[in-house]
Order: structure tokens, then C-alpha cells, then sequence
């Protein structure tokens, strides 16, 4: 078994196999997630609603995604054969300059991350390629960014009319050309979800952002349906018809890859 890597998510876009992808915040789930085939492990800030009982993800601080990140690598260290790439994300206020983007990008590649994820468009263009220069890969995630939600004014589809459209695919291309080489697409209507997939070479990962992604990301709380608050049109919840958490993840990887996740019930239309 062959690790993941940059050049498998790559061929895997150019072949058209989905990946799949879930957030893991534990040595436990990632040693499972690993060995059901779950392609991807996000250490999502996300941990600060569904692990912490947060509002939102602006109190995560770097100390919370640097020991989950390390909780996560460790669970894979259990597994001789295992080939899960891991994202870690960059916290709320921890990469507003360059150096601190650097900084605190090298802890969480210290604490074993393959990858960071930071949350934003053009104006993070500079920071996108000195992280790269230095030998991290960088996910970009656009779309409905929940570090920005009071700016937004709320958790709400993005990129809903056609200038919003050509806007962030424009912000897309522009982190693509800094050496961005995935991008977390967020809550946009599902043809925004193809059309950025189409034009560009990152490897497209949806969460709410229809089918044509080249993968899928889901919050594992979420599709374990353990997380009691409330829950995004773009979830489902997997346990539904399995008896083991082993069950549902394999039905999330195998209608991932199969293309049967996301439905139009999961999506959102322009309008
Ligand atoms: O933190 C997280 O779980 C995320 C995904 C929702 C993409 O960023
Ligand atoms: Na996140």
C-alpha cells in the first residue's frame, strides 16, 4: 500500500476517482478512518464546535490544532501500511501576516501534518507561496468560510450570483498560480462547484458544493450523526441503515467514490 501523496490526489483528478475525505481529531478515529480507505484526514478547526462545544471556530487556538494533529499522526503511526493524507488547518488570527503564517504553518508540518489548509482568497496570495517555498503544501478553502462568519453575517451559501461566481473563481486561479495545489469549496451552488473544478489543476474538495468536486469532505461528527446541534443541508448522515461506525464509514467512502454523495438534496442551486 502506497501512502498518499500530491502526485496520487493529482492522478486521481486526472482519472476522475473521488477522494474521500473526513475530519479526525483523534488517534482512535484515525487509525479507523485509515484503514476503512478514507483517502484524506482534515484536522479541521471544526474541532472547536463539534470537540469543544464552541459557537464557532474562533476560539480554536494553535496549542488545540497542534495537539490534535499530533493525536491524529499518531493514531496513523499504529498503522505500518497507512497512506491517509492529512490536512491540518491554520486557526482563526494565526496566519494575518507572513511570518506568522510561517510559523505556525511549521508546527502544525512539526506536529506531522501533510498539508495546511487556510481559510481565504488573493489577499493571501504572498503567504500562500512563501509557505510553499518553504516546503509546505498549502490547501486554500473558499466559498463559505466559517473563520469569517461575522463577516459573511452568518453561515450562508456563497457565491450565489454570477459576478460572485467569476470572483472567486478568479480568487482561485490566483492562490492556484501562488502554489496552492488543493482547494476546500464551501457551501457555493453546485454549478460553482464544477466550474472551479473544470478550470483549475487543484484538486477540488466540496463540502456543500455538489457532486463535480473531485472530492468530498464531510465534519465526522456530522455523518455520524453524533453531533447534537444543528445540521448544514449539505450533511448526511451515514449511521442511517448501518449498526457500526465501521459500516458507515464505508458506505461514506464507497457513495463518495461511486458518485451516489452528494445528492441534489445535499447541493444548493443558484438560486
Ligand atoms: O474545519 C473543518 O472541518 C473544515 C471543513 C468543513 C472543510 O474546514
Ligand atoms: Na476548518
Amino acid at each position: 500500500i502506497k501512502p498518499i501523496s500530491l502526485t496520487t490526489l493529482q492522478e486521481m483528478k486526472k482519472n476522475g476517482e473521488k477522494i474521500a475525505m473526513l475530519t479526525c481529531y483523534d488517534a482512535s478515529f484515525s487509525a479507523l478512518l485509515d484503514s476503512h480507505h478514507v483517502d484524506c484526514l482534515l484536522v479541521g478547526d471544526s474541532l472547536g464546535n463539534v470537540i469543544q462545544g464552541q459557537r464557532t471556530t474562533l476560539p480554536v487556538s494553535m496549542s488545540d490544532m497542534v495537539y490534535h494533529t499530533k493525536a491524529v499522526l499518531r493514531g496513523l503511526y499504529t498503522r505500518p501500511t497507512s497512506r491517509a493524507w492529512v490536512v491540518a488547518d491554520l486557526p482563526f488570527g494565526s496566519y494575518g501576516s507572513i511570518e506568522d503564517a510561517l510559523h505556525n504553518a511549521v508546527k502544525l508540518m512539526q506536529a506531522g501534518a501533510h498539508m495546511i489548509k487556510l481559510e481565504g482568497g488573493a489577499w493571501l496570495a504572498d503567504t500562500v507561496r512563501v509557505l510553499v517555498q518553504n516546503g509546505i503544501p498549502v490547501c486554500a478553502h473558499l466559498g463559505l468560510t466559517p473563520q469569517s462568519v461575522y463577516q459573511l453575517g452568518g453561515f450562508k451559501v456563497q457565491a450565489k450570483t454570477e459576478e460572485a461566481a467569476a470572483q472567486l473563481l478568479k480568487e482561485a486561479l490566483i492562490l492556484q498560480e501562488a502554489g496552492a495545489s488543493m482547494l476546500v469549496l464551501e457551501a457555493v451552488p453546485m454549478h460553482v462547484g464544477k466550474n472551479v473544478t473544470e478550470h483549475v489543476s487543484m484538486v477540488t474538495i466540496g463540502i456543500g458544493a455538489g457532486k463535480d468536486t473531485d472530492g468530498q469532505v464531510l465534519v465526522l461528527y456530522d455523518m455520524l450523526d453524533v453531533f447534537p446541534g444543528k445540521k448544514a443541508k449539505f450533511v448526511k448522515n451515514f449511521m442511517a441503515g448501518q449498526s457500526s461506525i465501521s459500516g458507515a464509514i464505508d458506505a461514506y467512502v464507497a457513495e463518495v467514490k461511486n458518485g451516489d454523495f452528494p445528492q441534489p438534496e445535499h447541493s444548493f442551486t443558484g438560486t
